[in-house]
């Protein structure tokens, strides 16, 4: 999958090339091309910002080296479709991570200041994504994070013991709870069951925890996912052994 970024901040992306996604970077599964606005002014002070019309505080990208530097990474991904990173976009998550890793490569364009001029978006942005209802103080890392979620679910990127189909969200589900050695730690033992061999024992129990895990966490989640019989049956009797333990306690 190809990634190209327009930033003012190509640097921030050396973050990119640790872990799971460098490993993809150095592979053939993903590449990452960025683009500098910078490097595509014309004046000696290399502006990058602009006033906005109708006054107030703070700066716009200008729009000359950002179109420039934009339609050189269309030229180079002429199949890539271009993602604008804002708080206005619709949100990201995994669903959408699932669907643009069938992709062949996105752009993403990265704005700092107070945005973008909105023409900028009706001509050449074909969607608008953000990560979250908070405000970054620019696109960079909100494109670091689509990069990840992405990367991770291309094939061959996770080992198959690491494999994204177990993650979080995956299955529609938070994650059961991991214990590694030492067996007893701060006086709690780890649980009897991950210990005893018996493997769908444990896949049963760790059904059973991620299911009440996502019950008293993210109900939310649980309203948007049919549940099977035996999933029914799990979470039922995570609920009474909670509220026989909430109400011993
Ligand atoms: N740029 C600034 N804040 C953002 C957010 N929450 N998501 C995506 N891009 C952003």
């Amino acid at each position: 999958m190809r990634f190209d970024v327009i930033t003012l901040f190509p640097e921030m992306f050396q973050a990119a090339r640790l872990g799971v996604t460098g490993k993809a970077l150095e592979g053939e599964q993903a590449s990452l091309q960025l683009w500098n606005p910078r490097d595509y002014t014309e004046d000696n002070h290399r502006t990058v910002d602009d006033r906005p019309y109708g006054g107030g505080p703070g700066m716009v990208m200008k729009v000359v080296p950002l179109k420039a530097a934009l339609q050189q990474a269309k030229d180079a991904a002429p199949d890539s479709r271009v993602i604008y990173l804002t708080p206005q976009g619709q949100r990201f998550d995994q669903k959408a991570a699932r669907e643009m890793a069938q992709r062949s490569g996105i752009i993403m364009l990265a704005g700092r200041y107070e945005g973008i001029d909105e023409r900028l978006v009706d001509c050449c942005v074909d969607e608008e994504w953000s990560i979250g209802d908070y405000v970054l103080s620019g696109g960079e890392l909100a494109a670091m994070v689509i990069m990840d979620a992405i990367t991770r679910l291309l094939p061959g990127v996770l080992g198959h013991a690491e494999s994204a189909e177990q993650d979080s969200y995956m299955n529609g589900l938070l994650d059961f709870p991991q214990y590694t050695r030492p067996d007893e730690l701060n006086g709690r033992d780890v649980p009897a069951v991950l210990l005893s061999g018996d493997h769908a024992a444990i896949g049963r129990w760790r059904l059973q925890q991620a299911l009440g895990r996502t019950w008293l966490r993210r109900p939310d989640l649980l309203e948007q996912r049919e549940l099977s019989d035996e999933e029914e049956r799990l979470l039922e009797e995570f609920i009474r052994t909670h509220q026989g333990a909430s109400a011993s306690s």
